[in-house]
């Protein structure tokens, strides 16, 4: 794994970020010529490699004219070691010959693979290092506190992705002692301590990032005194908050990067000092209150480039005087809280490539586009009406394309995205446009990846999808598509998609299944009829299969309880299917969700349930199934709903061996079958889920992943609703028309997270606890 994670980085970087400062005139010492070539020999280099440096290193030749090498020009000591990007692989001991160049002042490691290497104290002896570089090369374990005692360094990268650990106390020793640092690079590094105060007193500090250090604590609130400082990445330490860092006039900073920290407060209007800035990332942070101000004083910042405030808590109007941001070329203000228009600035900044404004809630028409350079665009999730604006169809360079989600009306005529040839991504869902010209004989769209068009007003299936050949997400939902697919459109993606979506059309017809690597198939609400063919069973990548609200009949086919190593829903709701439920499901499934609910089904329940370890929804109310209760669920882990509702279960409902029995279930209706028991002995009392729900912060939380939202049918007050969404804190236990007998326990007080309780129609006695 490290190995091929730091080839890729050295294919991919190595033109890029290595050199070699090798040069000089005097012959290298005998010693220091064996001590290299004796550390060449404990390093393979990887084949793939295109050139290593340590190949220029030869027996009988002068070591400062290699590769890498650098040697004093008087007294020809290696003095500069630089083996970045050079492929090579093998560990670094502490008896190694590296530490026999006790002369070295710059040492350059990076980008290679020293095998879990520890960074040990021989690397405390080069008392002379300036310039130690060991990123991304695969040490690890704790950094021995020895690297305090570098005190002349100027530039210290162990940038790592994860693994190497650096403790508070060497971390506030080498702040305190490494004072000419200009460059203090420990990305990745756990160094999980407080923000020391005196990392601040580093005046020499140019650049600087602690990004993911899992520092926490306050970044201070006083005037930030690093005069020098141009970069400053605090990125993705969740738990450390502060202010906006006060700046002053005599900073220059041109990279400031908080992103995914908790960082808070307002963000200050005197940003406008800082007018060296090139990039902003205040992402994913807890900043809150008015923008106007703010963005107002951006107007001065003619170098800034990358601008990032999505995912905060900002709110207000973007106002509309800034002209100055011609540098400008990413803009990202998705996730926020803001309003009115968006102005007109927006849409003619010259540079811009980038502008993500989703997820907020602006309103008014779109502008048109007067960026010649664009090539992402979200304006998804806002009120933003009017038409689509005709001079998105000439950014030709355009990729990405996301405008759904608004009340964008009009039509859109389908041959306008001829020109785009680069789009790879549409998403035109929910508006109210309508789309034109889909069917045009000559097939022409450019090729693309995804193609989101749900309720867009189509009526047939769409003749440009013909010359797809790269569509990998296709959604067609909510449209008005009618009868069967065309016969073309059995070739479409046969090799690429893996997302299908035709639900709430008018299809009568699906009878093929040709796609190879589908994951998600979803054909609810339509008015499908005859038999689901076994042909289904050929789609063996598939996750998701949703054909719930149809009027599909005949068996099930077996098949589909063990056809998908990575299937996790199938939903046949509301159809006529008869039979059995699926006989064999195989060990070690990821069934997450399988409802039957609605159909004719019967028999008695199949064991080979209890294979379905990760089953959170079993749901096979409304069906013909004659079974006693299927106790031998009570130990799946998972289980949160179990709806039985209106069978022909029967007999009688008993206790549990098990302490905590159906140890996750919120959800249980056992209405209308025949079910018998005296209720103060069945299961109940145990029912831990229903005891300590936890409902803080009223975050609603939905079971399911994103792209599949688990629904279910329950009945209150003897009225069915549909719950499209399953909160984690809805919790029911339904035993109503039973034959259910005895006094109501009192222990049923204990359910403190019980929201309804259906007992009706039963022959229960006795008093109300
Ligand atoms: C460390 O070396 C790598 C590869 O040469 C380089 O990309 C990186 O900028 C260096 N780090 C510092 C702080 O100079
Ligand atoms: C090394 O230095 C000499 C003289 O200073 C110069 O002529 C030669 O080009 C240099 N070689 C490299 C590889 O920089
Ligand atoms: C890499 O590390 C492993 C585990 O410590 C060790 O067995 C192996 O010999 C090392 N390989 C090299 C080339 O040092
Ligand atoms: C260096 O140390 C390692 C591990 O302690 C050992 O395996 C190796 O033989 C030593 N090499 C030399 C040259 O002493
Ligand atoms: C600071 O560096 C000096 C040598 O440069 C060393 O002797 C001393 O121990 C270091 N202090 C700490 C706290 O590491
Ligand atoms: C970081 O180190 C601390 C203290 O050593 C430890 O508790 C924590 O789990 C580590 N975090 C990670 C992500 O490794
Ligand atoms: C922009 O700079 C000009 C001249 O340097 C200054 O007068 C003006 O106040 C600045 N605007 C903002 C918003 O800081
Ligand atoms: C924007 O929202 C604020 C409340 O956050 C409200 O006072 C203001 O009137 C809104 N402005 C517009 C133009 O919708
Ligand atoms: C489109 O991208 C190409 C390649 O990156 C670039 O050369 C060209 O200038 C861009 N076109 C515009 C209008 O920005
Ligand atoms: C359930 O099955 C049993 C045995 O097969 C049968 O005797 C009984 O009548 C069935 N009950 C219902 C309600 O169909
Ligand atoms: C429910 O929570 C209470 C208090 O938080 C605790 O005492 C009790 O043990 C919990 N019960 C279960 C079954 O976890
Ligand atoms: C109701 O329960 C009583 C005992 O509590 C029993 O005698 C009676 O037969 C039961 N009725 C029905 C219809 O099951």
């Amino acid at each position: 794994m490290y190995r091929i994670l730091y080839f890729l980085f050295f294919l991919s970087y190595s033109r890029v970020i290595c050199f070699s400062f090798s040069n000089s005139t005097k012959l290298c010492p005998h010693h220091q010529n064996v001590a290299l070539l004796r550390l060449k020999q404990t390093f393979s280099v990887d084949v793939s490699a295109s050139f290593a440096k340590t190949d220029t290193w030869k027996e009988d030749t002068d070591c400062c004219s290699w590769d890498g090498v650098t040697c004093n020009r008087v007294t020809s000591l290696v003095i500069g070691l630089d083996l970045s990007c050079s492929g090579l692989y093998g560990t670094i001991h502490s008896n190694s010959s590296l530490f026999l160049l006790p002369h070295l002042r710059r040492l350059n490691l990076a980008f290679n693979d020293f095998n879990k290497s520890s960074i040990s104290a021989k690397f405390g002896q080069f008392r002379r290092m300036t310039h130690l570089n060991l990123s991304f090369s695969g040490f690890s374990g704790v950094i021995a506190p020895e690297i305090s005692h570098l005190s002349n360094l100027v530039s210290l990268d162990l940038s790592i992705y994860s693994g190497l650990g650096l403790e508070t106390s060497s971390f506030i020793a080498l702040t305190q002692n490494l004072t000419k640092l200009q460059k203090l690079h420990l990305r990745g590094i756990n160094v999980s301590s407080i923000l020391p105060i005196s990392l601040l007193n580093l005046s020499s500090l140019k650049s600087m990032d602690l990004s993911s250090c899992q520092l926490h604590g306050r970044f201070p609130d006083d005037d930030l005194q690093l005069p020098n400082l141009k970069v400053l990445k605090l990125k993705g330490n969740h738990d450390l908050s502060g202010n906006f860092p006060k700046f002053n006039e005599s900073n220059s900073i041109l990279l400031l990067d908080l992103s995914s920290t908790n960082f808070s407060g307002e963000l200050p209007s005197s940003i406008s000092i800082l007018k060296s800035l090139e990039s902003l990332d205040l992402s994913h942070c807890n900043f809150s209150g008015s923008i106007p101000l703010f963005i107002a004083s951006l107007d001065n910042l003619t170098e800034l480039s990358f601008l990032d405030l999505s995912n905060n808590k900002l709110e207000g109007v973007i106002p509309s005087h800034v002209k100055e941001l011609s540098s400008l070329s990413s803009v990202h203000l998705s996730n926020n809280l803001f309003n009115g228009t968006i102005p007109s600035w927006l849409f003619s900044l010259p540079s811009l490539i980038e502008l993500d404004l989703s997820h907020n809630k602006l309103n008014g028409h779109i502008d048109e586009f007067q960026s010649p350079s664009l090539e992402s665009i979200d304006l998804s999730n806002n009120e933003l009406d009017g038409p689509v604006p005709s001079s998105i169809f000439e950014l030709v360079n355009l990729t990405y394309l996301q405008l759904s989600s608004n009340n964008l009306g009009g039509i859109v005529e389908t041959d306008m995205f001829m020109n785009l040839e680069n789009l790879v991504y549409l998403d035109l869902s929910y508006n109210i446009l309508t789309l034109s010209n889909y069917n045009h004989s000559n097939c022409a769209l450019p090729s693309l990846e995804t193609l989101l068009l749900s309720s867009c007003d189509i009526s047939e299936f769409p003749r440009f999808l013909c010359s797809q050949e790269l569509l990998a997400f296709l959604d067609l939902s909510n449209n008005k598509i009618y009868g069967q697919l065309p016969k073309w459109a059995w070739n479409v993606g046969t090799e690429t998609l893996s997302y299908l979506n035709l639900s709430q059309n008018m299809l009568t017809r699906f009878e093929r299944f040709p796609w190879r690597i589908m994951q998600y198939l979803d054909l609810h609400s339509n008015l499908l009829q005859g038999p689901l063919p076994s042909l289904i069973c050929e789609m063996s990548y598939i996750e998701v299969l949703d054909f719930s609200n149809n009027n599909l009949s005949g068996l099930i086919p077996q098949c589909l309880g063990n056809f998908s190593k990575s299937f996790s829903v199938l939903d046949l709701r509301m159809n006529q299917l008869y039979g059995t439920i699926p006989k064999t499901f195989s060990k070690g499934n990821l069934i997450r969700n399988l409802d039957f609910n609605g159909n004719q089904l019967e028999g008695p329940l199949l064991r080979s349930l209890i294979n379905c370890r990760r089953l959170q929804v079993l749901d096979l109310g409304n069906n013909r199934i004659n079974d006693t209760f299927p106790h031998w669920l009570e130990t799946l882990p998972e289980l949160q709903v179990l709806i039985l509702r209106s069978n022909r279960f029967h007999g009688h409902v008993r206790g549990s061996n098990f302490q905590f029995p159906f140890p996750k279930l919120r959800i249980m209706d056992l209405s209308r079958n025949g079910f018998s028991a005296s209720l103060s002995k069945i299961y109940l009392k145990n029912f831990k889920a229903m005891m300590n729900a936890t409902e803080d912060k009223m975050e609603l939380k939905f079971m399911g992943e994103y792209s599949y939202r688990d629904s279910i049918m329950v009945t209150i007050k003897g009225f069915d609703f549909e719950f499209v969404s399953i909160l984690f804190t809805f919790t029911i236990i339904d035993l109503s028309s039973n034959r259910f007998q005895g006094d109501i326990p009192d222990f049923i007080g204990s359910l403190s997270s019980l929201r309804e309780l259906n007992l009706s129609h039963n022959n229960i006695t006795g008093h109300i606890p």
